[in-house]
């Protein structure tokens, strides 16, 4: 791992920038893994560790941006990595970018660069990896160490093999970033069991033709809203027996935006249909999306879509709701510019995206 020691940043390496997480976590006790605190170890101290494992030739360069447990992820620190991410992309020495993050809030981390850095990393043939873990770094078969070391090997593989993009990989399978979602509490491959993957190892065909398919259709990055400029927007989920004033209170609100987890295909409680058009009249802009975690919400299924609402295509609640933070801000950042683009307008490039197969 011999970098220039002088200018070490000038040595063309793959950059790993530390976020936290429990990949970061510190168990008080070993043989208590699920006792501990994550972000605990410096991102520097994880890449020693599997030093000797990496392939001659790999240099590597760490960065730590955060340390925390990703469900404190705050908006601002969403700021931070995807302009250090942008800029990183643009340096002739950084040949890809590996980020270590906590697994809670990954799928958020995942569509947010996806939507902001997605198409500069393609074009730019790097690729951007998020990696995590679900045992802490003390425990017995942490799956840290090789999670880390399966990004960093699949970081600086050739691009034949699989083009420039925003990508995660844990539990040896890779799958978009905006693929993400965690759907269980403990299992090792917790977020991406249910994504679209390959064997990071051998990348399947046909799930190579669906992440460029996705690639072919995302044209444009959206902007990176500055720290403090990102738009409230709130998730409400609609349930047996769900209340009007879920609704009517948020309305009364400065929020900019709900998502809304219907059941089923994605419709809500009829308790609420007045109090949304309350809050659509106020100029709130409205999402539908599934609250069964997976699968696609489209528009007009089954009912004719009510309020103005978005449907939101394959995204999860939590993925609808920063894409529609990135909307909000595109309009207002379109606005500035003098162009009349709406929110929708953004909105709707995003939740086209095809599924990866
Ligand atoms: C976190 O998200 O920071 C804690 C949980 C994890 O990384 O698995």
């Amino acid at each position: 791992m011999s970098l220039n020691r002088s200018h070490p940043e000038k040595t063309p390496h793959i950059l790993v920038l530390g976020m936290g997480g429990t990949i970061a976590g510190l168990a008080s006790a070993p043989e208590k893994p699920l006792e501990y605190v994550a972000g605990q170890v410096g991102v520097d101290s994880l890449v020693t560790h599997i030093e000797s494992a990496i392939p001659q030739g790999v240099k590597l360069l760490s960065h730590q941006l955060a340390n925390i447990n990703s469900r404190n992820l705050s908006e601002s620190l969403l700021s931070l990595l995807g302009k250090t991410v942008r800029s990183s992309l643009e340096d002739p020495a950084v040949l890809g970018i590996v980020v270590t993050h906590g697994t809670d809030t990954i799928e958020e981390t995942g569509v947010f660069l996806q939507l902001s850095c997605g198409q500069h990393a393609n074009r730019l043939g790097k690729r951007v990896i998020l990696t995590g873990a679900m045992l802490p770094s003390n425990a017995p078969g942490a799956d840290g160490p090789s999670n880390l070391l399966d990004a960093i090997k699949w970081a600086s593989t050739p691009l034949d093999n699989c083009p420039g993009g925003i990508y995660a990989v844990m539990d040896g399978r890779v799958c978009m970033a905006m693929d993400l979602a965690k759907r269980h509490p403990s299992a090792l491959n917790a977020p991406v069991q249910s994504s679209p993957s390959s064997s990071a190892g051998l990348i399947n065909p046909s799930w190579l033709s669906g992440v460029k398919a996705v690639q072919t259709a995302w044209t444009e990055d959206l902007p990176i809203p500055e720290e403090g400029e990102w738009p409230w927007v709130e998730i409400l989920t609609s349930h047996a027996g769900a209340r009007p004033e879920t609704v009517s209170l948020w309305a009364e609100s400065q929020v900019k935006g709900l998502v809304l987890a219907g059941s089923g295909m994605g419709g809500f409680h009829d308790a609420w249909l007045e109090p949304l058009k309350q809050a659509a009249s106020k100029g709130i802009a409205l999402v539908r999306t599934s609250r069964t975690g997976s699968g696609f919400t489209l528009p007009n299924i089954p009912e004719k879509e009510p309020l103005g609402c978005l449907a939101s295509g394959g995204l999860s609640a939590p993925r609808a709701r920063i894409a529609l933070q990135l909307a909000l801000n595109a309009e207002k950042q379109a606005k500035l510019a003098g162009k009349s683009l709406t929110w929708q307008d953004f909105f709707a490039r995003i939740a086209v995206l095809p599924a990866v197969g």
